[in-house]
Protein backbone atom coordinates (compact mmCIF):
# COMPACT_ATOMS: atom_id res chain seq x y z
CA UNK A 1 0.00 0.00 0.00
CA UNK A 2 1.27 3.35 -1.05
CA UNK A 3 1.05 6.34 1.84
CA UNK A 4 -1.47 7.98 -1.00
CA UNK A 5 -3.68 4.70 -0.65
CA UNK A 6 -3.34 5.09 3.09
CA UNK A 7 -4.48 8.72 3.02
CA UNK A 8 -7.32 7.76 0.37
CA UNK A 9 -8.74 5.16 2.65
CA UNK A 10 -8.14 7.19 6.23
CA UNK A 11 -10.60 10.31 4.43
CA UNK A 12 -12.99 7.16 2.95
CA UNK A 13 -13.31 5.80 6.95
CA UNK A 14 -14.19 8.92 7.95
CA UNK A 15 -16.49 9.82 5.96
CA UNK A 16 -18.77 7.26 6.01
CA UNK A 17 -18.02 7.48 10.36
CA UNK A 18 -19.15 10.96 9.72
CA UNK A 19 -22.13 10.71 8.02
CA UNK A 20 -23.09 7.47 10.10
CA UNK A 21 -22.58 9.82 13.17
CA UNK A 22 -25.71 11.38 16.26
CA UNK A 23 -23.18 14.36 14.37
CA UNK A 24 -25.05 14.19 10.77
CA UNK A 25 -28.59 13.35 12.06
CA UNK A 26 -28.11 16.29 14.63
CA UNK A 27 -27.44 19.00 11.89
CA UNK A 28 -28.11 17.34 8.76
CA UNK A 29 -31.03 15.47 9.26
CA UNK A 30 -31.68 12.77 6.61
CA UNK A 31 -31.03 14.67 3.58
CA UNK A 32 -27.54 15.02 3.53
CA UNK A 33 -27.13 16.99 1.09
CA UNK A 34 -28.00 21.30 0.03
CA UNK A 35 -30.77 22.00 -1.70
CA UNK A 36 -32.47 18.75 0.15
CA UNK A 37 -35.51 16.76 -1.71
CA UNK A 38 -36.24 19.67 -3.94
CA UNK A 39 -33.18 19.45 -5.64
CA UNK A 40 -33.23 15.61 -5.89
CA UNK A 41 -36.77 15.74 -7.50
CA UNK A 42 -35.38 18.52 -9.81
CA UNK A 43 -32.24 15.94 -10.57
CA UNK A 44 -35.01 13.11 -11.31
CA UNK A 45 -36.78 15.25 -13.47
CA UNK A 46 -33.71 15.61 -15.59
CA UNK A 47 -33.09 11.64 -15.34
CA UNK A 48 -36.84 11.00 -17.21
CA UNK A 49 -37.04 8.65 -13.75
CA UNK A 50 -40.49 6.88 -14.58
CA UNK A 51 -42.09 3.60 -13.60
CA UNK A 52 -39.86 1.50 -16.41
CA UNK A 53 -36.69 3.03 -15.13
CA UNK A 54 -34.46 1.68 -12.89
CA UNK A 55 -31.91 4.15 -11.05
CA UNK A 56 -28.60 3.34 -8.80
CA UNK A 57 -27.96 5.85 -5.84
CA UNK A 58 -24.56 6.02 -5.34
CA UNK A 59 -23.88 6.91 -1.93
CA UNK A 60 -27.04 6.68 -0.53
CA UNK A 61 -26.80 7.89 3.03
CA UNK A 62 -29.94 7.23 4.73
CA UNK A 63 -31.81 6.31 1.52
CA UNK A 64 -33.90 9.87 2.15
CA UNK A 65 -33.23 10.72 -1.67
CA UNK A 66 -34.10 6.74 -2.85
CA UNK A 67 -37.41 7.08 -1.13
CA UNK A 68 -38.55 10.40 -2.29
CA UNK A 69 -37.67 9.53 -6.05
CA UNK A 70 -39.56 6.07 -5.87
CA UNK A 71 -42.31 7.87 -4.48
CA UNK A 72 -42.36 10.91 -6.88
CA UNK A 73 -41.57 9.14 -9.98
CA UNK A 74 -42.61 5.22 -9.19
CA UNK A 75 -39.09 4.16 -10.61
CA UNK A 76 -37.02 1.54 -9.11
CA UNK A 77 -33.87 2.49 -7.24
CA UNK A 78 -31.27 0.67 -5.95
CA UNK A 79 -29.13 2.64 -3.05
CA UNK A 80 -25.38 1.91 -2.44
CA UNK A 81 -23.54 2.98 0.66
CA UNK A 82 -19.99 2.38 2.30
CA UNK A 83 -21.62 2.92 5.65
CA UNK A 84 -23.52 -0.53 6.49
CA UNK A 85 -24.91 1.88 9.70
CA UNK A 86 -27.15 3.64 6.46
CA UNK A 87 -27.69 0.86 4.51
CA UNK A 88 -29.62 -0.86 7.59
CA UNK A 89 -31.12 2.69 8.14
CA UNK A 90 -31.94 3.36 4.40
CA UNK A 91 -33.43 -0.58 4.21
CA UNK A 92 -36.01 0.47 7.44
CA UNK A 93 -36.58 3.36 6.30
CA UNK A 94 -38.22 2.41 3.07
CA UNK A 95 -39.80 -0.77 4.81
CA UNK A 96 -41.33 2.35 7.16
CA UNK A 97 -42.04 3.89 3.85
CA UNK A 98 -43.73 0.84 2.75
CA UNK A 99 -41.67 1.17 -0.28
CA UNK A 100 -39.09 -1.87 0.12
CA UNK A 101 -41.02 -3.79 -3.30
CA UNK A 102 -39.41 -0.35 -5.34
CA UNK A 103 -36.35 0.41 -3.57
CA UNK A 104 -32.83 -1.74 -1.83
CA UNK A 105 -29.74 -0.48 -0.93
CA UNK A 106 -26.44 -2.72 -0.02
CA UNK A 107 -23.15 -1.63 1.26
CA UNK A 108 -20.87 -0.85 -1.79
CA UNK A 109 -17.81 1.31 -2.98
CA UNK A 110 -18.92 3.64 -5.57
CA UNK A 111 -15.25 3.16 -7.34
CA UNK A 112 -15.83 -0.68 -7.01
CA UNK A 113 -19.59 -1.02 -8.30
CA UNK A 114 -21.03 -4.26 -8.14
CA UNK A 115 -23.24 -3.74 -10.43
CA UNK A 116 -23.07 -5.27 -14.14
CA UNK A 117 -22.07 -3.24 -16.90
CA UNK A 118 -25.72 -2.07 -18.56
CA UNK A 119 -27.75 -2.36 -15.68
CA UNK A 120 -29.25 1.15 -14.88
CA UNK A 121 -31.16 3.50 -17.00
CA UNK A 122 -29.94 6.35 -14.69
CA UNK A 123 -27.33 7.23 -11.78
CA UNK A 124 -27.72 10.13 -9.12
CA UNK A 125 -24.70 10.53 -6.94
CA UNK A 126 -25.18 13.71 -4.58
CA UNK A 127 -22.99 15.77 -2.65
CA UNK A 128 -20.70 12.12 -2.64
CA UNK A 129 -18.53 12.46 -5.31
CA UNK A 130 -16.29 15.89 -3.81
CA UNK A 131 -15.40 13.09 -0.96
CA UNK A 132 -14.09 10.14 -3.55
CA UNK A 133 -10.35 9.73 -3.35
CA UNK A 134 -10.74 8.02 -6.63
CA UNK A 135 -12.84 10.22 -8.87
CA UNK A 136 -11.83 9.07 -12.14
CA UNK A 137 -12.53 5.63 -11.50
CA UNK A 138 -15.80 6.31 -10.06
CA UNK A 139 -16.79 8.79 -13.26
CA UNK A 140 -16.11 5.12 -15.41
CA UNK A 141 -17.89 2.78 -12.58
CA UNK A 142 -21.20 5.10 -13.80
CA UNK A 143 -20.24 5.22 -17.65
CA UNK A 144 -19.81 1.34 -17.17
CA UNK A 145 -23.37 0.99 -15.25
CA UNK A 146 -25.21 2.58 -17.11
CA UNK A 147 -27.12 1.71 -20.13
CA UNK A 148 -26.36 2.93 -23.49
CA UNK A 149 -27.75 6.37 -23.80
CA UNK A 150 -28.78 6.46 -19.81
CA UNK A 151 -27.99 9.46 -18.00
CA UNK A 152 -26.81 10.90 -14.85
CA UNK A 153 -27.61 13.79 -12.12
CA UNK A 154 -24.45 14.31 -10.00
CA UNK A 155 -24.97 17.42 -7.62
CA UNK A 156 -22.45 18.38 -5.58
CA UNK A 157 -20.24 21.16 -3.85
CA UNK A 158 -17.77 23.12 -6.32
CA UNK A 159 -14.35 24.70 -4.69
CA UNK A 160 -12.94 27.75 -7.10
CA UNK A 161 -9.25 28.34 -5.37
CA UNK A 162 -7.49 27.54 -2.44
CA UNK A 163 -9.81 27.21 0.72
CA UNK A 164 -8.32 28.70 3.98
CA UNK A 165 -5.76 26.14 6.47
CA UNK A 166 -8.25 25.24 8.90
CA UNK A 167 -10.97 23.98 6.04
CA UNK A 168 -8.02 22.29 3.49
CA UNK A 169 -7.76 19.49 6.48
CA UNK A 170 -9.22 15.99 6.68
CA UNK A 171 -12.54 17.23 8.93
CA UNK A 172 -12.52 19.93 5.67
CA UNK A 173 -12.37 16.75 3.08
CA UNK A 174 -15.45 14.98 5.26
CA UNK A 175 -17.23 18.13 5.36
CA UNK A 176 -17.22 17.80 1.70
CA UNK A 177 -14.87 21.06 1.03
CA UNK A 178 -10.99 19.77 0.75
CA UNK A 179 -11.43 17.79 -1.97
CA UNK A 180 -14.55 19.85 -3.80
CA UNK A 181 -13.70 20.80 -7.56
CA UNK A 182 -14.66 23.82 -9.56
CA UNK A 183 -17.53 22.61 -11.64
CA UNK A 184 -15.36 22.37 -15.32
CA UNK A 185 -13.18 19.66 -13.42
CA UNK A 186 -16.07 17.58 -12.78
CA UNK A 187 -17.56 17.68 -15.88
CA UNK A 188 -14.19 16.48 -17.12
CA UNK A 189 -14.39 13.38 -15.05
CA UNK A 190 -17.42 12.99 -16.42
CA UNK A 191 -16.60 13.61 -20.43
CA UNK A 192 -13.21 11.59 -19.89
CA UNK A 193 -15.87 8.49 -18.87
CA UNK A 194 -17.60 9.49 -22.23
CA UNK A 195 -20.30 11.42 -20.67
CA UNK A 196 -21.76 14.05 -23.27
CA UNK A 197 -24.60 16.53 -23.54
CA UNK A 198 -24.12 18.19 -20.42
CA UNK A 199 -26.00 21.08 -18.77
CA UNK A 200 -25.01 22.55 -15.70
CA UNK A 201 -27.26 24.32 -13.12
CA UNK A 202 -25.56 26.28 -10.36
CA UNK A 203 -27.68 25.85 -7.03
CA UNK A 204 -25.23 28.59 -4.71
CA UNK A 205 -27.80 29.70 -2.95
CA UNK A 206 -28.73 25.88 -1.22
CA UNK A 207 -25.22 25.76 -0.11
CA UNK A 208 -25.65 29.18 1.52
CA UNK A 209 -28.77 28.14 2.82
CA UNK A 210 -27.86 24.90 4.13
CA UNK A 211 -24.71 26.31 5.92
CA UNK A 212 -27.00 29.24 7.80
CA UNK A 213 -29.00 25.93 8.97
CA UNK A 214 -26.04 24.05 10.06
CA UNK A 215 -24.70 27.13 12.19
CA UNK A 216 -27.76 27.84 13.77
CA UNK A 217 -27.93 24.76 14.64
CA UNK A 218 -24.62 24.60 16.19
CA UNK A 219 -25.47 27.34 18.02
CA UNK A 220 -28.27 25.75 20.49
CA UNK A 221 -26.14 22.81 20.69
CA UNK A 222 -23.32 24.54 21.94
CA UNK A 223 -26.18 26.39 24.80
CA UNK A 224 -27.13 22.45 25.41
CA UNK A 225 -23.04 21.69 25.80
CA UNK A 226 -22.06 24.14 28.14
CA UNK A 227 -24.81 23.05 30.33
CA UNK A 228 -23.56 19.57 29.63
CA UNK A 229 -26.87 18.73 28.10
CA UNK A 230 -25.73 18.15 24.19
CA UNK A 231 -25.73 14.75 22.96
CA UNK A 232 -21.70 15.54 21.88
CA UNK A 233 -18.91 17.42 23.75
CA UNK A 234 -18.29 21.02 23.60
CA UNK A 235 -15.15 20.81 21.91
CA UNK A 236 -16.68 19.17 19.20
CA UNK A 237 -19.76 21.89 18.74
CA UNK A 238 -16.86 24.72 19.38
CA UNK A 239 -14.70 22.90 16.19
CA UNK A 240 -17.65 22.64 14.08
CA UNK A 241 -18.74 26.45 14.43
CA UNK A 242 -15.32 27.45 13.67
CA UNK A 243 -15.29 25.65 10.44
CA UNK A 244 -19.15 26.69 9.58
CA UNK A 245 -18.06 30.39 9.76
CA UNK A 246 -15.34 29.74 7.58
CA UNK A 247 -16.66 27.86 5.05
CA UNK A 248 -20.21 30.79 5.15
CA UNK A 249 -17.20 33.12 4.40
CA UNK A 250 -15.85 31.13 1.74
CA UNK A 251 -19.54 30.94 0.14
CA UNK A 252 -19.49 34.79 0.49
CA UNK A 253 -16.14 35.14 -1.41
CA UNK A 254 -17.76 32.52 -4.21
CA UNK A 255 -14.67 30.09 -3.12
CA UNK A 256 -17.56 27.40 -2.39
CA UNK A 257 -20.83 26.27 -4.38
CA UNK A 258 -23.03 23.77 -5.14
CA UNK A 259 -24.01 22.86 -8.65
CA UNK A 260 -25.97 20.21 -10.39
CA UNK A 261 -24.73 18.23 -13.67
CA UNK A 262 -26.67 16.52 -15.72
CA UNK A 263 -24.66 14.13 -18.75
CA UNK A 264 -25.82 11.06 -20.74
CA UNK A 265 -23.51 8.26 -20.87
CA UNK A 266 -21.67 6.61 -24.03
CA UNK A 267 -23.76 5.26 -27.06
CA UNK A 268 -22.45 1.87 -26.06
CA UNK A 269 -19.31 1.74 -27.16
CA UNK A 270 -18.27 1.79 -23.35
CA UNK A 271 -16.43 4.45 -21.17
CA UNK A 272 -13.60 6.50 -23.00
CA UNK A 273 -10.05 5.50 -22.20
CA UNK A 274 -8.30 7.85 -24.28
C1 LIG B 1 -22.72 13.88 2.29
S1 LIG B 1 -23.27 12.23 2.40
C2 LIG B 1 -24.48 12.23 1.08
C3 LIG B 1 -25.49 11.12 1.21
C4 LIG B 1 -26.65 11.15 0.21
N1 LIG B 1 -26.18 11.09 -1.17
C5 LIG B 1 -27.51 12.37 0.41
O1 LIG B 1 -27.31 13.35 -0.33
O2 LIG B 1 -28.33 12.38 1.32
C6 LIG B 1 -21.93 11.32 1.70
C7 LIG B 1 -22.16 9.80 1.67
O3 LIG B 1 -21.15 9.19 0.88
C8 LIG B 1 -20.89 7.90 1.42
N2 LIG B 1 -19.63 7.47 0.83
C9 LIG B 1 -18.40 8.02 0.98
N3 LIG B 1 -17.50 7.39 0.21
C10 LIG B 1 -18.17 6.41 -0.46
C11 LIG B 1 -17.79 5.44 -1.43
N4 LIG B 1 -16.54 5.34 -1.87
N5 LIG B 1 -18.75 4.62 -1.91
C12 LIG B 1 -20.03 4.69 -1.47
N6 LIG B 1 -20.44 5.59 -0.56
C13 LIG B 1 -19.53 6.45 -0.06
C14 LIG B 1 -20.89 8.16 2.92
O4 LIG B 1 -21.05 6.98 3.68
C15 LIG B 1 -22.09 9.12 3.04
O5 LIG B 1 -23.29 8.40 3.26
Amino acid sequence: MTGADVQAAEARRCCVAAYESEWARLLLGDALHPGGLALTLRAGAWLSLGPDTRLLDVASGRGASAIALAREYGCSVHGIDLSEESVAAAKQAAEDAGLSGLVSFAVGDAEKLEAGDGEFDAVLCECAFCTFPGKAEAASEFARVLKPGGRIALSDITRDGELPPELDTLLGWVACLADARPLDEYVSFLGSAGFHGFVQERHDQALTKFVSGVKLKLLGLEVLARVGKAPVPLDEVVQGKQLAKSAAACIRHGQLGYALIGATAPDGSGPCTT
